[in-house]
This record gives structure tokens, sequence and C-alpha cells, in this order.
């Protein structure tokens, strides 16, 4: 059985009070639902009250990045260790607006995850294709690229560890949702390559996310396919009403 994931990306949004705002609208809307895991993810500003304040709830925390080095010299950055510091057990890795904006590559993506794991932080690992690449056929081929470069030289142990999501570029923001067809095909694809690298527990076990538009109206067939174990989700996540609906998803 894997426990399904809903994560709530804020991405650049919400100062302090803003996040804690929306927090406190969050818990008691959540509060008594079990056997999901619930994440938010708020800017690194924010990390530290946001933490303090869903400490007694059953909310968790997640960065939005974080860097490989434990100290040093990195202007600008942020250890593993100092999120596990501020209340963080999760960490978002590879999200694809830092492949686009920030020159993330498949080889710091596993930089990232191996640091992430090293530190006892639960990786939430992004891949996903852009529309150039569905229309081009590329779906399949650009996805393994990323799963596999991002999962390179890691043992099956560590794999089990880890959270993977889904998001198709061409569906983040866009109000374009994936089909649950759609998204599923490539779900069970990435779920048997996992397969291949780290054997068939590993396989059956690792939680893959769908991201791109989750919506509350949407949230309930996404969840019905097989092979998708939950939502990182960006827009509706802003809202707390709306995520606490895709928090208590329905399968049929
Ligand atoms: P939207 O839900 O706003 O499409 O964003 C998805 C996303 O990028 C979550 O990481």
């Amino acid at each position: 059985m894997r426990t399904p994931v809903i994560a709530g990306n804020w991405k650049m949004h919400n100062t302090v009070d803003e996040s804690l705002k929306l927090v406190r609208e969050l818990k008691p809307l959540v509060a008594g639902v079990g056997g999901v895991e619930i994440v938010v993810a708020p800017v690194f500003t924010a990390l530290d009250a946001v933490s303090a304040e869903i400490n007694d709830s059953n909310i968790a925390l997640s960065s939005q990045n974080v860097f490989w080095e434990e100290k040093g010299a990195y202007t600008g950055e942020i250890a593993p260790g100092m999120l596990k510091d501020v209340g963080c057990t999760y960490a978002i890795i590879g999200h694809s607006e830092r492949r686009q904006y920030f020159n993330e590559t498949d080889e710091t993506v596993n930089k990232r995850v191996k640091a992430a794991l090293k530190a006892g932080l639960t990786p939430i690992m992004c891949v996903g294709e852009t529309l150039e690449e569905r229309e081009g056929g590329k779906t399949i081929e650009v996805v393994s690229r990323q799963v596999k470069g991002g999962l390179a030289g890691l043992g099956s142990a560590e794999i089990d560890k880890m959270i993977i999501a889904y998001e198709p570029v061409w569906a983040i923001g866009t109000g374009k949702t994936a089909t649950p067809e759609q998204a599923e095909e490539v779900h069970a694809d990435i779920r048997r390559l996992v397969g291949q690298i780290a054997g068939a527990g590993t396989a059956a076990g690792i939680r893959i996310l769908y991201g791109g538009s989750v919506k509350p109206d949407n949230v309930d067939v996404l969840m019905s396919q097989s092979d998708i174990d939950g939502a990182l989700v960006g827009g509706a996540a802003l809202q707390a009403d709306s995520f606490a609906r895709i928090v208590k998803f329905e399968t049929k």
C-alpha cells in the first residue's frame, strides 16, 4: 500500500504573514484527515514561521530546492542540514521552473537528491516533458533520461525513500491538465523504469505524484489512476479551501 502524498508548492508567493494566514486557514480544514501525507512548500523565508505553526498538526514541511554541499562559500545557497534545522522533512528537487530558468540539469538534480537523502530529507524529484517534446513524440525518452539521471548512483534502499513527481511542463500553470490516461501512461512507464533500476519491490513502493493544473474538480479522477499516488499542486495550493479539497480527494 502506497500512502498518497498531496503537496502544495507555493512557488514564489506569500510573505511570512501571508504564509501563516494560509496555513492557519488550512490546519482546521484538514485536521483529522488521515491516510495521506499533507505537505506544504513555502518560500525559504517563511519556512521557520510555518514550521512552528504546523508543529503539532498533520501537515509537513518541504523546501522548494536544496543545495548539495553541507556548508561553505556558496553565497545564496541553503544546505540540506539547514532545512532540517527549520523542520523540513521533504525537499522539492529539479522542478521544471528550476530546469528552465536556473540551468538545473539531471546532473545537478542528482547531486541535490543525494545530499537531501544523506541529510534525511525526502526528495520530491520532479520530471516532465515540454510541449515541443510531447508533440515530437519524445515524452518517454525525456522522462526516462530525467529519471535515470536523477537516480544515478543510488541503490534501492535510497530510492525507496524517494518520491517522484511527474509534471508535464505544458500542464503547469496553464489550466491544461494531462488527461488521466496521459498521466497514467507516463506514471506506469516511470514505475517500470524504477523497477529496472532498483527492482520490483522499490517500483511497487515508490510514490509517483502528478503535477500540472491539479484542481478540486480534477483530482478525484487523477487519483483514481492506479499509478498516480498523489499530487504536486501549484496555483490551487494557494487557497486553503481548494487545497483542502484536493487533500480530501475521493477515488472511484
Ligand atoms: P500548477 O498547479 O499551478 O499548474 O503548478 C504545478 C506545479 O508546478 C507544482 O509544482
